[in-house]
């Protein structure tokens, strides 16, 4: 018994996120009464803006796969929204993608500029290995398992994983890619902080290597179809709902699946990734139930 008892997947959602909520709101609540306080405040103001939490819940939903409660773990999953935070704030930056709404408010750079908006977005990044290495932590996981993860999670991040997506979705702006090449992008861009992030629950709860191989099949699977579904909302969502402006990828010719391959297929495509996720874990039998109900509402969502 992992201390969540059965519900919606929306109640589950409520609970882990609360649990995340709770410690990010204790993060650079001290920095902000020195004279960097003004970053400080620019740093809270994107992490506590709200958002999915999708990231640290899919580690949650791993590590209860695993029969594991993973409420001692937040702070160690946090870092995985601390580094999301960080590639969202530059990704709305002018010389990026150039937007003004995100979770539901004023951009950073419009609210704090340019300037102090990338240095958040620099201090989310190193932050989030601060709390890795921390001796806060030492008690609760082994020096090796965390240096595992900070491994993982650099790698994920860095130009092998979401930077070097990023420069493939600038770079071939106007420039239509083919369908390999466009899940190449995806799976950098944004499925590699979601694989890793079954990869990290799997580490903390010392998967064997079956399981291991099962959540990140899972991971990378439902990493994909997160952005297929990210792809979609901007073609079909609601401005409002989402958060973020809608019907942006058009106008600056971004390479997206409904672009490519227009909705229906792209949506017949996100549905083929979530029956790949399904068949990963289903090793796991009951146990998964979230992470079934998980990839169901990444690819059902509607913001
Ligand atoms: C949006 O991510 C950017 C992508 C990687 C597609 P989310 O949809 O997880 O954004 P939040 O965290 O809920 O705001
Ligand atoms: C962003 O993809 C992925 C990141 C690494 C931040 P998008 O540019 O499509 O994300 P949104 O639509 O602005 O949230
Ligand atoms: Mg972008
Ligand atoms: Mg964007
Ligand atoms: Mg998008």
């Amino acid at each position: 018994m992992t201390g969540f008892p059965p519900g919606s997947i929306e109640e589950y959602l409520n609970v882990c996120k609360n649990e995340i909520e709770n410690f990010l709101g204790t993060l650079f609540e001290k920095e902000k009464k020195t004279p960097y306080g003004a970053l400080a405040e620019s740093m809270r103001y994107s992490l506590l803006a709200g958002g999915k939490r999708i990231r640290p819940v899919l580690s949650m939903a791993a590590l209860e796969s695993l029969g594991i409660n993973p409420v001692p773990y937040v702070p160690l999953l946090a870092p995985l929204e601390l580094i999301h935070t960080y590639s969202l704030i530059h990704d709305d930056l002018p010389a990026m993608d150039n937007d003004s709404l995100r979770r539901g408010k004023p951009t950073n750079h419009m609210i704090y500029g340019d300037a102090t908006a990338i240095l958040a977005g620099d201090g989310l990044l190193t932050h989030a290995f601060t709390l890795l290495s921390s001796p806060d932590y030492d008690k609760l996981v082994d020096f090796e398992t965390r240096l595992k993860i900070i491994w993982e999670l650099s790698t994920a991040s860095g130009i092998n994983g979401m930077v070097g997506g990023q420069q493939m979705d600038i770079a071939s702006e106007g420039k239509a890619l083919d369908i390999s090449a466009l899940e190449f992008l995806h799976r950098h861009k944004t499925g590699a902080l979601i694989r890793v992030s079954l990869r990290i629950g799997a580490l903390l709860g010392r998967a064997d290597a079956p399981s291991f191989a099962a959540l990140d099949r899972y991971g990378l699977a439902v990493g994909i179809a997160f952005q297929i579904a990210d792809d979609l909302l901007d073609v079909e969502g609601d401005a409002v709902l989402l958060g973020k402006a809608a019907q942006k990828d058009q106008d600056r010719h971004k390479n997206t699946y409904p672009g490519l391959v227009g909705v229906e297929r792209a949506r017949a495509m996100a549905r083929e990734k979530l029956e790949e996720a399904l068949d990963a874990i289903r090793v796991f039998g009951h146990g998964a139930g979230h992470l079934r109900e998980l990839a169901s509402y990444i690819i059902e969502r509607r913001n």
